[in-house]
């Protein structure tokens, strides 16, 4: 096997224990959230062992949608539940104030939308994704395609270096701006300037909408952060 298999290898097992331990927060018969990515899709693997818990889930992308259905969870819209008592999704980066950088996957809008109409979101990680502060990785944001240009402009003058998604469309019919070198020692405050350039969707800073615990998997058991 080679180191950076055995390095994968670790990671997913880092992964799948925090997913795991998840499984804690779900009561029986709650409509649960579901994030995307690889450490959701082992969440959606632990939630098929113990489908007599959950009733439905609110998936945060056609991806997630499919994964649970084919688990033989039954999935609802958000528009029909409006809200879930719980979201369980990864991220890309976790400050110590549980706030986060996500979009790797390129749903963040839903996972946004979800997390923002959920009364618990935990966030599920393997322990290289904790940082002292934000920044270690390019925010993503959603774009309207025709507005690519001028909405890089605009970043660009904020003092990032944008570099478009290439081949990716989101599950919205738009296109990804990768943000390298924001300064993002207010994510709260980036996070709104962001969202407030016209043909910005969503971007990928959840400071407003932060993490209420955050399940960090390691290679000798489960961390548990909370503000
Ligand atoms: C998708 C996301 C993911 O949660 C994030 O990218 C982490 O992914 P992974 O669990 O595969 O490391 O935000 O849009």
């Amino acid at each position: 096997m080679t180191q950076g298999q055995m390095k994968k290898d670790a990671l997913d097992a880092m992964k799948q224990a925090a997913a795991e331990a998840a499984l804690e927060y779900v009561r029986p018969g709650m409509t649960v959230g579901v994030g995307t990515g690889s450490t959701a899709a082992y969440f959606v693997a632990a939630l098929a062992r113990r489908r007599d818990k959950i009733m439905t889930a609110v998936a945060s992308s056609e991806a997630t949608a499919a994964a649970l259905r084919a688990a033989g969870i039954a999935v609802v819209d958000l528009a029909a539940v409006g809200s879930v008592p719980l979201y369980v999704d990864g991220a890309d980066e976790v400050d110590p104030e549980l706030r986060l950088i996500k979009g790797g996957g390129g749903a963040h809008t839903r996972e946004k939308a979800v997390a923002t109409a959920a009364g618990l979101f935990v966030c599920i990680v393997d322990e290289t994704k904790l940082a002292h502060r934000l920044g270690g990785v390019p925010v993503p944001v959603e774009v309207l395609p025709a507005s690519a240009a001028a909405v890089a402009a605009r970043l660009f003058a904020l003092g990032g270096t944008p570099a478009s998604r290439t081949g990716f469309v989101t599950d919205g019919g738009n296109v990804i701006l990768d943000v390298a070198g924001l300064d993002l020692s207010d994510p709260e405050r980036l996070e709104f300037t962001i969202d407030a350039i016209p043909g910005v969707v969503e971007n990928g800073i959840f400071a407003r909408r932060r993490a209420d615990v955050v399940l960090a998997g390691a290679a000798d058991g489960v961390g548990v952060l909370r503000i």
